[in-house]
């Protein structure tokens, strides 16, 4: 069958490897893709928010399955765009989408349907939002309602600064019209899991559990980015918890979304904080994790296009996962001064050692090809380096050897990425 995906970042160099290895697959199209995409599939300059485009490339090459990689388009509907043109598409509608298109959505979902997270409040107007806080409790953390590329979000330590967020947020719209509505919620402590699930609307199966590292420095210190680094599994999901999540909180939302007539098809992504009164929800995600993604699928054993089609065809409670017993952690390799100012353009170089080792992957974020055929930095993530381990201290100590086999100018990386292992 022919396979496209759209995206081109890390998570989907991790898909594109996922489905190349499929039997089922004879030709794969990716959407615009990077420079290491192009090794399992052919790069088309189509943007992800080009819909018309994407679903007449997809009509004209005849694609049997499309798989949407990001948020922005899934919430804007692209789902949908193909389904109307009769294509098959693996994500959620838009009207599903909105469980991570809309924090106030979401939060309001767990309100009415009692799953567990952090109390809340939503406004849509300033002054109201500057009242409530007079006498709220801090820390607090302070949202913007819409996408805002995993920035959005304001941990406030006292009312100066929770004033100063209200003002970024809905006066100043830093984050744009996301910040027309904002939720104010409960700091929450304790450690996060990031659980990424196969929904086909009635049933919910989960993938193994991982871990991100959010911030841009070591220690969980500077600026929220993308994501520097996970491992996976997390060995504070214990056996116990996944329990109480799965009756509490996966099949609730499934659940919930289609009592709302939202059914949820595709990948559903907990964010969830594990708090000294239980499992709590952080956020919703429409989509697979990025950089979750990137150590989830290289331990997954499934056939992934089986997978998704069974979803695609409300056939998932038939598939049984598995995962090997093993474990895998990525470290981002980025451009210095990412999330904010960062130069691109120098060229990458020792991305040859990894091809042909078992256990290890490179997966490309922000890459690109330049005038001369060399593959050089095109984003603040620039690569991911995955490495396997029989367990997760191994699996720590091969992903950071690997990281020395590539090279470029203002290399930047994390050296703590699954520092909390040493805590379990
Ligand atoms: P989100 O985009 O909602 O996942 O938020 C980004 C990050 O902010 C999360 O990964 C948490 O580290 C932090 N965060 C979000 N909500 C809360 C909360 N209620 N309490 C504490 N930390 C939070
Ligand atoms: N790693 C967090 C995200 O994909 O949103």
């Amino acid at each position: 069958m022919n396979v496209m995906i759209i995206g081109g970042g890390g998570r989907e160099h991790a898909i594109a490897v996922s489905v190349a290895k499929s039997s089922r697959v004879t030709k794969l199209y990716c959407a615009p893709g990077n420079a290491g995409i192009e090794e399992v599939a052919e790069c088309v300059p189509i943007g992800v928010m080009e819909f018309d485009r994407l679903v007449a490339f997809a009509k004209e090459k005849e694609v049997d399955l499309t798989i949407v990689g990001p948020d922005d388009p899934l919430v804007g509907g692209l789902a949908d765009a193909f389904e109307a043109a009769g294509i098959r598409v693996f994500g959620p509608r838009k009207n599903a989408a909105i469980i991570e298109g809309s924090k106030a959505f979401a939060k309001d979902l767990m309100k009415k349907y009692g799953i567990p997270t952090a109390t809340y409040e939503v406004f849509s107007d300033a002054d109201a939002a500057t009242e409530y806080l007079q006498t709220a409790k801090f820390p607090i953390v302070l949202k913007a309602d819409g996408l805002a590329l995993g920035k959005g979000v304001l941990i406030c330590k006292n009312l100066q600064e929770a004033l100063e967020g209200v003002k970024e947020i809905m006066l100043d719209k830093h984050f744009g019209s996301a910040g027309n509505q904002m939720v104010i919620e409960e700091f929450m402590t304790g450690r996060e899991v990031s659980v990424l699930a196969f929904c086909d609307g009635t049933t919910i199966k989960t993938m193994t559990s991982a871990q991100d590292h959010k911030r841009a420095k070591d220690g969980d210190q500077g600026l929220n980015t993308g994501g520097m680094g996970t491992f996976s599994p997390s060995p504070f999901y214990t056996a116990e918890i996944d329990a109480f999540c799965q009756k509490h909180i996966y099949q609730p939302t499934m659940d919930a979304m289609k009592a709302e007539g939202r059914d949820f098809v595709g990948v559903l992504f907990c964010g969830l904080m594990l708090t000294a009164d239980g499992p709590k929800v952080l956020e919703y995600n429409a989509r697979f994790g990025d950089p979750e993604t990137q150590v989830v699928l290289p331990r997954m054993k499934n056939d992934i296009i089986d997978v998704m089609e069974a979803c695609i065809d409300g056939r998932l409670s038939e598939i049984e996962l598995k995962f090997a017993d093993n474990a895998a952690v990525c470290v981002v390799l980025a451009s210095a001064g990412y999330p904010e100012h960062y130069e691109k353009g120098f060229v990458i170089t020792g991305l040859e050692n990894f091809s042909g080792k078992e256990g290890y992957a490179v997966f490309h974020a922000g890459t690109k090809k330049d005038a001369q055929g060399a593959v050089v930095t095109n984003g603040g993530r620039v690569l991911g380096v995955t490495a396997l381990g029989e367990d997760l201290k191994q699996a720590r100590k091969n992903a950071y050897a690997a990281t020395a086999w590539v090279q470029f100018a203002n290399k930047y990386m994390r050296n703590d990425i699954g520092k909390a292992i040493d805590e379990a």
